[in-house]
């Protein structure tokens, strides 16, 4: 079922600008999408025909399969809320607390209905600390998270998010996207609107461009993104990752698809070049030497040995001293450390109130990790009230996925059903696992 669908959508603005022409546009329920584009390119015009806030000039907008109409447009709003790109065209509340009750009060909700909708939302984006502040006084960043979690507030089923990072700090980024993920775990329809092409290429299933009002292209960021003259033609940026990878191809160290990850991209390197490695030597070594190779601190360590891993010595090296290791044979997979998923249920099913620390402690007490990360607002705020320290917060599953490849046991705390997609993950990857359920 398509959540938000647009036919043949035509939009010009009374001074006679043609900002969108003919545009098709789909987001599959619960998909998240994003839309990229240059400026002028009209997302932000085409966002507004999302919950109609404008009426098309010509074509149609269906939201769950039904046209946008006088008669149903009320039903449409508390369905598909629209988070605007200047927070300040949303904000008028005297306080944080008031602009965020504003959505919950409207649909008619009882005084305790919204309380609890306004603290779960403040809780959920951590700005407690803000709720009786005048929203005119926050900073740009906070703003942005005050006005997507006065949308949130409304519990609408499609959320269209107009450029939601752009004013963030690193942190405030990681938040909100985890946010979104979050939601998006809940079932929730994404929509989003970025010039961070490495943004789009990393967190969508599905990828639109546009330029001068019309559809320059669209589908899955794999595609989109592996076709270098399309994407300078409607004038983005390559991702990082596909740059990295780029030069990598020219050179003849990567090949294959084009990666959207780190990860993807350390597969990409062909296995002939994997075949040589710089590791430390663990003592003196010659040319020629056995060694084998292990990890320790997560860098690669070669001693004198012929079991497990094993390669030749290419130059001598003394201990300590790097050395580079040839005809390397044994999968080096078999050096990563073990990953332990601990779910922590999700905000609606109680978070981590729910939870049995001592069942933490013991998990943790009985595996020694040596790398901690959490993912979604539960388990953010469980460690936190645990006092358990957190080595990633930021794009934990593959963080901690890398980590292990480095030969670090890992242990990731994941909200409610960000877990599943762990486990898909680290099974994808074939990385030894165990699960524990909260
Ligand atoms: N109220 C308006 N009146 C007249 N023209 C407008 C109005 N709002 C937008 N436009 C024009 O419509 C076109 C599309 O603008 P829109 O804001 O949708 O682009 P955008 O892709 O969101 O850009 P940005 O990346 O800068 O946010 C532009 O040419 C813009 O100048
Ligand atoms: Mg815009």
């Amino acid at each position: 079922m398509n959540a938000i669908k647009t036919i043949g959508l035509e939009y010009t603005y009374a001074d006679g600008t043609n900002a969108l022409s003919g545009i098709n546009f789909e987001a599959k329920e619960s998909e998240k999408v994003a839309i990229l584009g240059p400026n002028g390119s009209g997302k932000t015009t085409l966002f507004y025909h999302f919950n109609g806030l404008v009426e098309p000039a010509r074509g149609e907008v269906l939201v769950f399969g039904q046209k946008i109409s006088k008669t149903n447009i009320d039903e449409v709003r508390k369905r598909v809320g629209l988070v605007f790109q200047e927070s300040d065209n949303q904000l008028f509340s005297p306080t944080v607390f008031e602009d965020i009750a504003f959505g919950p009060k409207n649909l008619g909700l009882g005084a305790n209905e919204i309380k609890n909708k306004v603290s779960q939302v403040l809780h959920r984006f951590d700005i407690e600390n803000l709720a009786r502040k005048n929203p005119s006084n926050l900073s740009c960043g906070q703003k942005k998270k005050v006005a997507i979690a006065g949308v949130l507030a409304m519990e609408p089923d499609v959320l269209i998010l107009d450029e939601p990072t752009s004013g963030m700090d690193a942190s405030g980024i990681t938040d909100t996207i985890d946010i979104l993920d979050e939601l998006n775990d809940e079932g929730k329809t994404i929509i989003i609107s970025t010039h961070d092409s490495d943004l789009a290429a990393s967190w969508a299933d599905r990828v639109y461009i546009l330029n001068k009002g019309k559809v320059f292209k669209s589908g899955i960021p794999r595609h989109i993104f592996a076709d270098e003259k399309l994407v300078r033609e409607a004038g983005l940026r390559q991702p990082v990752i596909v740059q990295t990878y780029r030069e990598f191809r020219a050179r003849g160290i990567s090949k294959g698809e084009i990666p959207l990850s780190v990860l993807d991209l350390m597969e990409s390197v062909d296995a002939k070049v994997m075949n040589i490695r710089c590791a430390i030597a663990a003592s003196d070594v010659l040319a020629g030497d056995d060694v084998c190779l292990g990890i320790k601190d997560g860098m690669l360590v070669a001693d004198k040995g012929s079991k497990g891993v094993t390669g030749k010595v290419v130059f001598a090296g003394k201990k300590g001293e790097d050395i580079a290791v040839k005809e390397v044979t044994g999968d080096l997979q078999q050096l990563a450390g073990r990953i332990t998923i601990v779910r922590v249920p999700g905000i609606i099913e109680g978070g981590s109130r729910a939870v049995d620390m001592e069942k933490v402690r013991e998990i943790l007490s009985k595996n020694k990790h040596q790398k901690i990360g959490a993912m979604g607002t539960s388990a953010k705020v469980l460690v936190n009230k645990m006092g358990i320290r957190c080595d990633f917060e930021f794009d934990v599953i593959q963080s901690g996925m890398l980590a292990a490849l480095r030969g670090f046991d890992v242990c990731i705390f994941a909200s409610g059903g960000m877990a599943g997609r762990v486990i898909e993950n680290v099974k994808e990857r074939k990385l030894k696992y165990e699960c524990f359920v909260l």
